[in-house]
Parts: C-alpha cells; sequence; structure tokens
C-alpha cells in the first residue's frame, strides 16, 4: 500500500480564513501574492515562468553562488541533527540540494518546507522525500503573511539544544512588503538560528535602463498567461480590460522601488465572489502583482535593524541576484 503525507495547515488557510482575506484584498483592489500560486495550473505556470526569467534558473553563476553559501552554511554546523526550515519554499528545489548536501555530510535531518501553495509545497516535501525518510518531512500550509503566529507555529517540537536549525527564505523576498518580511523574519529566528534567503537584486546603479530591463522581465506572455489565470478564475475576461506593467516607489518610504502589474478596467465589471459581489468601474485598476528590488546594502540594513546580523552575502556577477546569511 502506497503511503500517503500529513500537512500541517495553519488556520489562516482555513476556509474562513481564505474568504476573508481575499474579499478584503479585492475590496482594497490588490490580489494577495499567495492566489497566484493555489491551484495546480498556476502552480505549474509559475514553474515555467520561474524556469525562463528568473536569475537563479537562467544564470548559471546564480546557482553557483547559491551553491557556495550552501557549502559553507552546512559546514559551519557541528550538531549531528538539524532541521530545516523553508518558508515559501515553492517546488523546494533549492532546499532539496541543500538538504541532499546535509545527507552527505553524515546529518539527520528533520525537513520543514513552509508554504501558501499546496501543490508548491507537496512538490517540495516529494522531492525531499527522494533524498531522506518520508518520516522526517513535515510540509507545513500557511499563510507567511497573515500568520501573526508563525514563530510559534514552525517552533521545534522536540530536540531543544541538540538540533541545529537553519532557516530558508529563497526568492520570496521581493513578493512582500519590507516591513512585513523584517518582522516575520526576526521572530522566527531564534538565538543560534541561522537564516539564508535569496533576493533579487536591482543591478549597477539603478539607471532607468536598469529599471526598464528589469520591468520586462515581467512584461511578457508568459508573467501575463500565469497573472491572467488570477483574474479567469474569478469571471475577469481578459477583454474587459489590460496590464500594465510600471516600476513604482515603496509606499512605506523605505527607499525601494518595485516593479508593479495592476490590471486597468477598460469596461466595468461586476465579480460575485463567496455569495459577495464587487464592482470595478472604467478606468480602475487592481493591483495583481509587486517585486521590489533591494540593494545588498538596504536588504541588509533591514534586517540588521531587527537585531539579525550578516555573517556572510554572495553576490552573482551580474549583481541581479545575491544570497544572504544571516544570525540571530
Ligand atoms: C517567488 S516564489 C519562490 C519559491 C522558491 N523559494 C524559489 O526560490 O524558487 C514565491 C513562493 O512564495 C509562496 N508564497 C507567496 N505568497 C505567500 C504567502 N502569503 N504565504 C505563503 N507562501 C506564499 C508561493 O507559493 C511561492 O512558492
Amino acid at each position: 500500500m502506497s503511503s500517503g503525507l500529513s500537512v500541517n495547515i495553519h488556520p489562516s488557510l482555513f476556509p474562513a480564513a481564505v474568504r476573508h482575506d481575499l474579499l478584503a484584498a479585492l475590496k482594497a483592489r490588490r490580489v494577495p501574492s499567495r492566489c497566484h500560486y493555489e491551484s495546480l495550473r498556476q502552480a505549474q505556470k509559475w514553474l515555467d515562468l520561474h524556469r525562463a526569467y528568473a536569475p537563479s534558473a537562467r544564470d548559471p553563476d546564480c546557482g553557483s553562488a547559491l551553491t557556495e553559501a550552501y557549502r559553507v552554511v552546512t559546514g559551519t554546523i557541528r550538531a549531528r541533527r538539524v532541521e530545516l526550515v523553508g518558508l515559501c519554499c515553492g517546488d523546494g528545489s533549492k532546499e532539496a540540494e541543500m538538504l541532499a548536501g546535509l545527507g552527505r555530510a553524515g546529518k539527520a535531518v528533520v525537513y520543514r518546507p513552509c508554504d501558501g501553495s499546496l501543490p508548491l509545497v507537496l512538490a517540495a516535501a516529494l522531492a525531499a522525500a527522494q533524498i531522506q525518510p518520508r518520516e522526517t518531512i513535515h510540509p507545513q500550509l500557511c499563510d507567511f503573511q497573515n500568520a501573526e503566529d508563525l514563530a510559534s507555529f514552525l517552533a521545534p517540537a522536540a530536540g531543544g539544544r541538540q538540533i541545529r536549525r537553519l532557516v530558508t527564505f529563497f526568492g520570496a523576498v521581493p513578493n512582500f512588503s519590507p516591513r512585513l518580511v523584517a518582522t516575520r523574519l526576526a521572530d522566527i529566528l531564534r538565538p543560534g538560528d541561522q537564516l539564508l534567503l535569496s533576493a533579487n537584486l536591482i543591478p549597477g546603479r539603478g539607471s532607468r535602463q536598469d529599471w526598464e530591463r528589469l520591468r520586462q522581465q515581467y512584461d511578457n506572455p508568459l508573467t501575463r498567461e500565469w497573472l491572467g489565470l488570477f483574474l479567469s478564475d474569478l469571471g475577469i475576461p481578459a477583454t474587459a480590460g489590460q496590464l500594465q506593467t510600471i516600476v513604482e516607489p515603496c509606499p512605506e518610504a523605505s527607499g525601494l522601488r518595485r516593479i508593479t502589474v495592476y490590471f486597468r478596467f477598460s469596461q466595468p465589471v461586476e465579480v460575485r465572489i463567496y455569495d459577495e459581489s464587487r464592482r470595478y468601474r472604467t478606468g480602475e485598476r487592481l493591483r495583481l502583482f509587486f517585486s521590489y528590488r533591494y540593494t545588498p546594502e538596504l536588504l541588509s540594513g533591514m534586517l540588521g535593524k531587527k537585531g539579525l546580523s550578516l555573517a556572510g552575502q554572495w553576490l552573482a556577477q551580474s549583481g541581479e541576484e545575491g544570497v544572504f546569511w544571516l544570525r540571530r
């Protein structure tokens, strides 16, 4: 008989919470980032897009920066027992490389992939099951944005000081507000824990041309198809407006800028969802997606203010991606 896999679901993703969050977001004319990865089709489309455009997938030098970071960070771990918490892990391919390295180093690893997408967190768990026993893998389904008690939800169950804890947060920093990222990561990390994260960066001097090149990474058919799935699932026809991809300043006055994709209605639309309706007028915009771009200094400065100090960093030669190692 084939064995199943238990997924631990945080209340932030119980149906009532999901419904409340979506209704509130649509009222505020914005779409929560999680909603673009929810279904199997969305997850698959995003993986296709990621392979086509993400620096970590396109540029071998970004891959080398990650591999070097894994090697250095895991090399500092003396404990035999390790817990790896993969926050917003996607399909977990980056964490899988780390798990394999830890396994080769003779570590006994407990892995907790954590994401807001069921198809992706299952993909991460199943990828890890090729590397280590299933009973050591504990997938967690959770809304990183809304789970204010994420730190206690992810607190290690047992084992205390003998287990070294490693937290990863790859590729997801740009998709949340800077304040939220800093607060959540600082809450989750306990003394002695290590955090490894990667982020897309603004390369060069951040000139107009640099930003335009980045903007185009989101203004293309694959991104439109991926973001369009959310609209079509909601019953908004593609012909009811246009996608606009712009560069704009962070509304939190962090000094950062972000690439934001809006859907601008060219005709009135009424959406029925969960027995409620939302009306959008011609000219109104629904914010579908954003992606911040940091410099290494802005990122480590922001986390430093929360007590997370930089222990190392690896930057791709292109300047488009960096891997950062932090400790409390
Ligand atoms: C850009 S992907 C990065 C995935 C992976 N870490 C990587 O580097 O390939 C963002 C991930 O964050 C997850 N995500 C987005 N919003 C989320 C939320 N509010 N709560 C939990 N996960 C979320 C998505 O499901 C997706 O797996």
